[in-house]
């Protein structure tokens, strides 16, 4: 059993808007997180970048730990990195609630995965635009949630690539209703209807949010939009 206790902590919350920190003012980290639990979001999702798995560097464990005991939010760690077997658990220590690893970088993850869910942390696999579906169809029952790229892994503010779609209706069509449904790039006020009618439950948003001034109309114009739209779209 994959951490139930995380699990039903989002269900009562769906759609989850969850902020990309790394389209945040680092200066005002801070007051960003602040103004994000003003805003009612559930969860902050940290961009982890090495600049090999990705062609971009941002963050790593050490910054996470100390922002921790700032806020009570869910920490949902997304790590593009290479042997991410190497550094897991610094993240792990670090409090984060989930931890998502990339199938493209660790192509037989059943190990990592476990030992993320018997530290209790929620396990998630995440899969890249251009990656097959069959690729991580072994190791879905292993993950707490899966998260869906709809944009190449590396930077914030690109468009949404539309054929994610379809992959999101084939990946919810293969997990449990357990399992969390995460999609994230180019999700704004255009894309998360659809993608919410795809069947995706937690929205990673970063410009859509940190682009307005007022983040608590953008989560919560986010949040309705996804949840009284999808249904024009089935
Ligand atoms: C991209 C990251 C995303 C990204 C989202 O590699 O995983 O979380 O920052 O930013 P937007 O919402 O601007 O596409
Ligand atoms: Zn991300």
């Amino acid at each position: 059993m994959i951490n139930p206790d995380l699990s039903d902590k989002f269900k009562s919350q769906f759609p989850v808007i969850s902020p990309s920190m790394l389209k945040c003012d680092f200066g005002n980290l801070h007051r960003e997180i602040e103004l994000l639990e003003m805003a009612e979001a559930p969860a902050l999702h940290w961009d982890v970048m090495d600049g090999n798995f990705v062609p971009n560097l941002s963050y790593g464990a050490l910054l996470i730990e100390r922002i921790r005991p700032l806020t009570q939010m869910f920490f949902d760690a997304h790590l593009m990195i290479s042997n991410p077997e190497k550094y897991i658990e610094d993240y792990i220590n670090a409090g984060c609630d989930s931890i998502t690893i990339h199938i493209e970088a660790a192509p037989n993850p059943k190990d990592l995965l476990e030992h993320l869910a018997q530290s209790r942390v929620l396990p998630g696999l995440a899969i890249s635009p251009e990656t097959s579906l069959n690729l991580i169809e072994p190791y879905l029952e292993y993950c707490g949630l899966v998260l869906v790229m709809s944009v190449e892994p590396g930077f914030g503010g690109q468009s949404f690539i539309k054929s994610s779609l379809q992959k999101i209706r084939q990946l919810k069509a293969m997990i449990s209703d357990d399992t969390i449904l995460s999609v994230d790039g180019g999700i704004g006020m255009e894309t998360i209807a659809e993608t919410a009618s795809a069947g995706a439950n937690y929205f990673v948003v970063g410009s859509a949010i940190f682009n307005q001034t007022d983040y608590s109309t953008a989560v919560r114009e986010l949040a309705q939009k996804a949840r009284s739209d999808s249904a024009s779209f089935t």
